[in-house]
């Protein structure tokens, strides 16, 4: 398979981004977050997750985000859930996109959820039921695909069964979480390679972590693939709260400035990305984690 000429960017920085941050983000930073994402261009926004506040607290004002957004014309706005009632709550507040979430080991799926693998497809059945009956798109993501903190190397069939199950029950595109960002290009592409033997390509995604800086090389790896879908969060922004260590996504604009580079388009303007990361950071008072936000001028405007 060819490298696409188009890539459709998920953008995770509001729920996978901020969903680790341990400092208080109000819901106002949150949907200017969202709006200014919208503005660069991005068309998927991942912005909340309907899970519970005691697990996640961080992501407990997820009803209200979506109530203030200001939904553009062309954009999807999603969220997590994991079960019947997180569904229940995005169906309250008009949630157009979801996403439910296993994982292709045992030990995270039980750290990150509660529940073994199979457990997690019963609770996701109600979701995919009700998705039906609203017309709401379900997303599945696989956690672990290139290794777990609890179990280590992670069997390229389990992420494999995984997502066909997701596939098969009707989740529309199926995003390969590297949550702990261990993978590398060659594991990466004959991963997404196995994958594509019985899943269409149109409905793959990847999803890199960038712990120890494989994202952007994982990615050209998937792109030589065909993948034509990438997660990614501004600035960087991530880390997941089951996965000690692990690091923030890669982060949307240095993928930007890589696609750019390779004539590659996604609709979304890199300066304005770079300046949405070096927003949200400050609001928090960290640096961006992105090399292309570190270099750049700030916006004359924030
Ligand atoms: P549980 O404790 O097994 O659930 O948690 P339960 O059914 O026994 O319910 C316990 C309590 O939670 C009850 O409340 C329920 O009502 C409540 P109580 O009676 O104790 O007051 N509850 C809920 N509240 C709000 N929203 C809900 C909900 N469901 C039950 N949807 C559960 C099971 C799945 C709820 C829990 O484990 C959970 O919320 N986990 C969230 C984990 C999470 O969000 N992790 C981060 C995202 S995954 C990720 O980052 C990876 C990814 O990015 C891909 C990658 O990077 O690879 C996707
Ligand atoms: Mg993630």
């Amino acid at each position: 398979m060819s490298i696409p000429e188009h890539v459709k960017i998920v953008e995770v920085g509001p729920r996978d981004g901020l969903q680790n941050e341990a400092q208080a983000i109000s819901v106002a930073d949150k949907v200017e977050l969202i709006h200014r994402l919208a503005e660069a261009g991005v068309r998927v926004i991942e912005s909340g997750a309907f899970v519970s506040p005691k697990w996640v607290p961080q992501m407990a004002n997820t009803g209200d985000v979506f109530q203030q957004i200001e939904k553009r014309e062309g954009v999807t706005y999603s969220a997590l859930v994991p079960n019947g009632k997180g569904m229940e709550a995005a169906i309250d507040v008009n949630v157009q996109e979801v996403a439910v979430f296993a994982a292709a080991s045992e030990s995270f799926s039980q750290k990150n959820i509660n529940c073994s693998i199979q457990d997690s497809f019963d609770r996701f059945l109600p979701v995919l039921e009700q998705a039906g009956k609203h017309n709401i798109k379900v997303r599945g993501y696989v956690s672990c695909v290139l290794g777990c903190p609890y179990e280590g190397a992670v069997d390229p069939s389990a992420v494999l069964e995984v997502s066909k199950t997701l596939f098969e029950m009707g989740c529309y595109e199926i995003s390969l979480g590297d949550t702990i960002g261990v993978g590398t290009p060659i594991k990466a592409r004959q991963l997404v390679e196995a994958l594509q033997k019985e899943i269409p390509n149109e409905a793959l995604a990847v999803h890199f972590h960038d712990t120890y800086g494989q994202a952007l090389a994982n990615i050209y790896a998937c792109l030589e693939a065909g993948i034509q879908v990438v997660d990614s969060a501004v600035g960087g922004l991530g880390g997941c709260p089951y996965a000690q260590g692990a690091s923030g996504n890669v982060a949307t604009e240095d993928v930007l400035y890589m696609l750019e580079g390779m004539g590659i388009e996604t609709g979304i303007d890199l300066q304005k990305m770079i300046h949405t990361a070096q927003w949200i950071f400050q609001k928090l008072n960290k640096t961006p984690q992105s090399k292309i936000a570190r270099i750049s001028p700030a916006s004359e405007t924030d």
